[in-house]
């Protein structure tokens, strides 16, 4: 027997970032750093969701510089495109095809349930497209495309990952393979580790830190500047305590700074503790601006390196659609035969 026959396929993953604005911290911690173990034992795609984009109002001569500095993000954290396949999500036209047909078994109502909808919506006033409602079923027909077992995202995915498990079992498997035994759509897991799932605001420390929010100091970016980080941090909120700790509800800025400094000074959370825990917060701000500059360097060399050649980026990017539309095309094919659309001739 050909080893082929007798090794597993890996499972597989799939995620993505939106390309709007600047990736910040919490991108980083909660998902992408994430991604970069995950090719030693998984099969890994990851898409830069720029559909996903225009589900606010969004600025056209930005998106498409926006797609490629994502993707160059990706690839100057650690994601190695002979590994990984990269790719953008409207290049593949199989996701703006499933999400339809998944949009026409999904209950309205679930999309109205959903807490980013509503959070979004309240900020878009009267200016809310039917495309921010449908958010949630593009997410889940990028994922169920791929046949995806594990999906990394942040904490403030969870409700949308349930959604495309709902959509997969009970509105296609459960409706169009009732046998149960040649179900249509693999059923996908969330993969949330516990440690940056959520990063706070540095300006608030019980809001997320966030692309949105109009504060530039709430959010270090990936490829802000070393004076840029030490200002933003200099300038974080804090409180009259002395000492850092976490887990103190009166204190949400000390456990997210404090949580910061561990993961970007690679030292566990008892280390940080300890080591934190009688530190002045005039102390303790240049020692965590100094983690994060440090941490933020190799990458960001990596990123002007990668920009300086947009024909590689650009090739990589071809190849990951070509392998993409490959898997994303075969399950589509499954679902419309399911649904009992004629075939292509
Ligand atoms: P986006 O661009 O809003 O966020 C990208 C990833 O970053 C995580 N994240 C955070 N993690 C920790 N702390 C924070 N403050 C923080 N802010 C953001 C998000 O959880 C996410 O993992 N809807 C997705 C994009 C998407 C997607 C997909 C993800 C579209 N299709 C398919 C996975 C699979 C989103 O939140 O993008």
């Amino acid at each position: 027997m050909t080893e082929a026959a007798t090794t597993p396929a890996r499972p597989r993953v799939l995620s993505g970032v939106q390309p709007t604005g600047a990736l910040h911290l919490g991108n980083w911690l909660g998902a992408i750093r994430n991604w970069v173990d995950l090719q030693d034992s998984h099969d890994t795609f990851f898409c830069v969701v720029d559909l996903h984009a225009i589900t606010v109002p969004h600025d056209p001569r930005r998106l498409a510089e926006d797609t490629l500095s994502t993707a160059a993000l990706y690839l100057a954290c650690g994601i190695d495109p002979q590994r990984s396949t990269v790719f953008v999500q409207s290049h593949v036209s199989a996701h703006s095809e499933l999400c339809w047909l998944l949009n026409c078994v999904t209950p309205l109502n679930w999309l109205e349930r959903m807490i980013q909808f509503r959070e979004k919506a309240l900020k878009q006033g009267d200016n809310v497209s039917a495309g921010l409602l449908d958010y949630p079923v593009l997410m889940a027909a990028d994922i169920l495309l791929y046949d995806a077992d594990r999906v990394p995202v942040g904490e403030d995915q969870k409700q949308h990952l349930e959604l495309a498990r709902d959509i997969a079992q009970q509105r296609i498997n459960a409706r169009f393979a009732p046998d149960g035994e040649h179900p249509i759509l693999k059923v996908p897991e969330p993969l949330i580790l516990k440690e940056g799932a959520r990063v706070m605001s540095l300006t608030d420390g019980t809001s997320k830190m966030s692309k949105s929010d109009p504060n530039e100091g709430s959010r270090i970016t990936l490829l802000d500047p070393p004076e840029v980080i030490t200002r933003k941090i200099k300038r974080a909120k804090t409180d009259p305590v002395m000492g850092l700790e976490f887990g103190n509800p009166e204190r949400p800025e000390a456990d997210n700074l404090l949580g910061l400094y561990a993961l970007l000074a690679g030292r566990s959370r008892e280390h940080a503790a300890a080591e934190c825990a009688s530190m002045g917060w005039g102390s303790f701000k240049p020692l965590l601006a100094e983690a994060t500059v440090e941490a933020l360097r190799p990458l960001q060399t990596r990123y002007l390196e990668l920009r300086s050649d947009p024909a590689t980026l650009q090739q990589v990017l071809r190849a990951g659609r070509e392998r993409a539309a490959g898997v994303a095309t075969a399950t589509l094919e499954r679902v419309r035969a399911a649904l009992g659309f004629l075939e292509r001739g």
